[in-house]
C-alpha cells in the first residue's frame, strides 16, 4: 500500500487521479483531516493501522509569503512534520519519498542547479523545506528520496495558470515579473514520473538503494513568469496584454529566487524518466480545464 500524505493539495490530487493509470499499485489517500503529520502519535497510529510499504508526502505548508508570519506553522509541517514522517518510516524500513523546492537555491549563479549545488534558502518559507529535507535525511538516511520542484501548477487548487486564466478574462493588461527565471512543472507529470519510479522499483528495474538523496524535477526548458504568462493567453487565445516589470515593483513579503532552473540530467539518466517541455505540458492542462 502506497500512503499519500496531503492528499486534498493540488500534488497529493494528481496522485489520486493517476491512481487508476497504475493498477498494479495500492494506495491510501490521507488528507489533513485523516492523517496531521504534525502530530507524532498520529502517525505513529496510522502506521499501525495501515499495512504501508510506501510513503508519498504530498503535505507541506505552502503558503510562501504568509510564511513570514506563520513560521511556527509553517515549521511544524515542513520540518518536524516531515521529520516525524521520516522516523516511523526509518522504524519500519518504508521508503518516504518528499517534496522540496527550487526556493532552497537562491543566488547569483545563472546555470541551471544540480543537485550537489550549493544552497542558500531566504525566506520562512524555504528555510523550512530545507530544514525537513535534513531532518529527514538524518532520521532515515537510506530511505528518503526529495525531489526538488518548482512553479507547480495543474488544473486543480491555486496555481499561477489559474490565476492568469481569472485574471485575463478580467482585465486588458497584467503586469507580470520577467526577472524571475525558472521551469513550471505540470503537478500531473511530476506525479506519473514518481509512480513509474516506484513501479519499476518493485520490479526490480531500479534499486531501492538508489532513490536515496536530492533528485530535480521540473518540466524541461527555461521561462520567465512574463513568458508563462504569455504562452498561456496566447494558446488560450486570450486577448489580454501582458505587461513585463520588474520585481523589484512587485514587492511580496518573501523574496523569490531570481534564477531557480533545475539541472533534471540525474533523474533522467539514472532512473530513465523522460520529461516533456513546459509548453507542450501547458498545452495538455489547457485542454483539460476547457473540457
Ligand atoms: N506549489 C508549488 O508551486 C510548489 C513549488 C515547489 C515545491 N512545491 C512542493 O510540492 C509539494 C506539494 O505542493 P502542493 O502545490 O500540492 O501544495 P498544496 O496544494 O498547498 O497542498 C498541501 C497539502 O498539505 C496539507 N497539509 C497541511 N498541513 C498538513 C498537516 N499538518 N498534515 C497533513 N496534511 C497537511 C494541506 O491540507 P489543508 O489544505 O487541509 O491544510 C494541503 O492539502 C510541497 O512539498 C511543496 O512544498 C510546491
Amino acid at each position: 500500500m502506497i500512503l499519500i500524505t496531503g492528499a486534498k493539495g493540488q500534488l497529493g490530487q494528481c496522485f489520486e487521479q493517476l491512481a487508476t493509470d497504475f493498477p498494479q499499485l495500492s494506495f491510501v489517500f490521507a488528507a489533513s483531516g485523516d492523517l496531521d503529520i504534525g502530530d507524532r502519535a498520529a502517525v505513529q497510529r496510522f502506521f499501525t493501522r495501515h499495512s504501508i510499504q510506501w510513503c508519498i508526502n504530498c503535505a507541506a505548508y505552502t503558503a510562501v509569503d504568509k510564511a513570514e508570519s506563520e513560521s511556527a506553522q509553517a515549521k511544524r509541517i515542513n520540518v518536524t512534520g516531515v521529520k516525524n514522517l521520516a522516523e516511523v518510516c526509518a522504524a519500519q524500513n518504508i521508503p518516504l519519498i518528499h517534496f522540496s523546492t527550487d526556493y532552497v537555491y537562491h543566488s547569483k549563479q545563472n546555470l541551471p542547479f544540480r543537485e550537489e549545488d550549493a544552497v542558500s534558502p531566504k525566506g520562512v518559507y524555504a528555510r523550512t523545506k530545507l530544514q525537513g529535507e535534513r531532518a529527514a535525511r538524518k532520521a532515515h538516511p537510506a530511505g528518503v528520496m526529495i525531489i526538488r520542484t518548482s512553479w507547480v501548477y495543474s488544473a486543480i487548487g491555486h496555481n499561477f495558470v489559474k490565476t492568469m486564466l481569472r485574471l485575463g478574462a478580467e482585465r486588458p493588461v497584467l503586469n507580470v515579473v520577467f526577472d524571475q527565471i525558472g521551469t513550471p512543472t505540470y503537478a500531473p507529470d511530476l506525479a506519473a514520473a514518481v509512480l513509474s519510479i516506484i513501479d519499476k522499483t518493485m520490479r526490480g528495474e531500479i534499486a531501492r538503494e538508489t532513490l536515496a538523496g536530492i533528485w530535480h524535477y521540473s518540466n524541461e526548458g527555461v521561462t520567465s513568469w512574463y513568458d508563462f504568462a504569455e504562452a498561456i493567453f496566447d494558446i488560450q487565445g486570450l486577448p489580454c496584454r501582458v505587461q513585463p516589470i520588474e520585481t523589484k515593483d512587485f514587492p511580496t513579503p518573501a523574496q523569490r529566487p531570481p534564477f531557480s532552473v533545475l539541472n533534471k540530467s540525474k533523474i533522467k539518466s539514472q532512473l530513465g524518466i523522460d520529461i516533456p517541455h513546459w509548453r507542450e505540458s501547458l498545452v495538455r492542462c489547457l485542454n483539460v480545464l476547457d473540457r
